[in-house]
């Protein structure tokens, strides 16, 4: 088997999908790359890690035929909230960057896994039951580049050949690395602070429905859709997929039951809110079901349940 290659490994989602790679494929199959360097321990294993910017074609190829890679899960990117404080850095990352991994794997006959995101539809999108195939008008720096990094990996699938596969990630809650700038952090700094202090103050307004998942359903996503029988499907890149659906408001009605006395209240950041205002309430991923099997196993009070637990140990707080 080829080796597999991930590129913004140390972020919140390839912190959890380097090492369920490496479980199952052993741990010198999987190189882990990013631009940050960490310590072997925050890396939490053995296999390789390589400082990898993807905006460096030759640095990707060197990486690529060093290792004998076969596969890329490509992550490096600037999120949401981010990339609207600096859209033309966004650009360069999110779009130059996808450019050269999908030439770098033109040339090697790599296969690529590229997360598009609910970010890539816009206000004029049907905002309930989103079908996989919509209008898409984003209005956001990062929408742009992630309706364009879907076409981008649809061409080289129908001109190249090459095995692109994606999907349209919602807001993804996890508890093992912080996420990086996203709308839809405050589904995740709402636990914390919850185990912490029994309140939080939400950036979103309370009633603001948007889709969400929690990372091992994630996790899960990816590796099956890049294990799909190619022939089953039909639409390739950008699955529309999705755990749950919930505002702030009831998301904090479910962590109150437990923990007790938690309260929210609001201070509305003005950039996310007009975000999430122009992202769907819920998608319809019942494309991902029908062509490759997809069936996320969290919903919303098992997620709940499952952070707390993890995060109560690994803050050192005492279960309430
Ligand atoms: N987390 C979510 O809720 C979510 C939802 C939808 C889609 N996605 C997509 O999934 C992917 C990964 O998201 P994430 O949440 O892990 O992001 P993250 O911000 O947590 O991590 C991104 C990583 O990319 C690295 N990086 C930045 N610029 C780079 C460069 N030039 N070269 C190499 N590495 C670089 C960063 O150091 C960081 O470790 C992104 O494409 C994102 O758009 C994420």
């Amino acid at each position: 088997m080829k080796r597999i290659l991930i590129t913004g490994a140390l972020g919140q989602i390839g912190s959890e999908l380097v090492p369920a790679l490496r479980a199952r494929y052993g741990d010198d199959r999987v190189v882990a790359s990013d631009i940050r360097m960490v310590s072997r321990e925050e890396l939490g294993g053995d296999g390789p890690f390589e400082f990898l910017d993807c905006t460096r074609a030759k640095r990707i190829q060197e990486v690529v035929r060093r290792y004998d890679v076969g596969t890329v899960y490509h992550l490096a990117a600037l999120l949401s909230a981010v990339a609207e404080q600096k859209p033309q850095v966004a650009w360069d990352i999110n779009m130059g960057g996808l450019y050269r991994v999908l030439e770098v794997a033109r040339e090697n006959r790599c296969a690529v896994f590229v997360p598009s995101s609910i970010g890539a539809f816009g206000p004029s999108t049907p905002p309930d039951h989103t079908p996989q195939d919509t209008i898409q008008r984003p209005t956001t720096m990062y929408g742009v580049t992630k309706v364009a990094g879907e076409l981008l990996c649809d061409y080289y699938h129908l001109r190249f050949g090459v095995d692109t596969r994606g999907v349209r990630f919602p807001g993804i809650v996890s508890h093992t690395a912080p996420p990086g700038g996203g709308t839809t952090d405050y589904a995740v700094d709402i636990f914390y602070e919850a185990v912490r202090h029994g309140r939080y103050t939400c950036f979103l307004d309370g009633d603001t429905s948007l889709d969400m998942m929690y990372m091992p359903d994630a996790v899960k996503a990816m590796i099956e859709l890049m294990e799909a029988d190619a022939a089953r499907l039909v639409h390739r890149n950008a699955f529309n997929v999705t755990g749950m659906q919930f505002t702030p408001e009831v998301l904090a009605a479910e962590i109150a039951k437990h923990v007790p006395g938690f309260t929210i209240d609001y201070q509305v950041d003005p950039v996310r809110q007009a975000i999430a205002d122009s992202w769907p309430n819920s998608l319809n991923d019942s494309a991902a079901r029908e062509e490759w099997g997809w069936s996320p196993d969290y919903d919303l009070s098992a997620m709940v349940v499952d952070m707390l637990e993890n995060l109560r140990a690994k803050l050192g707080r005492g279960a309430a």
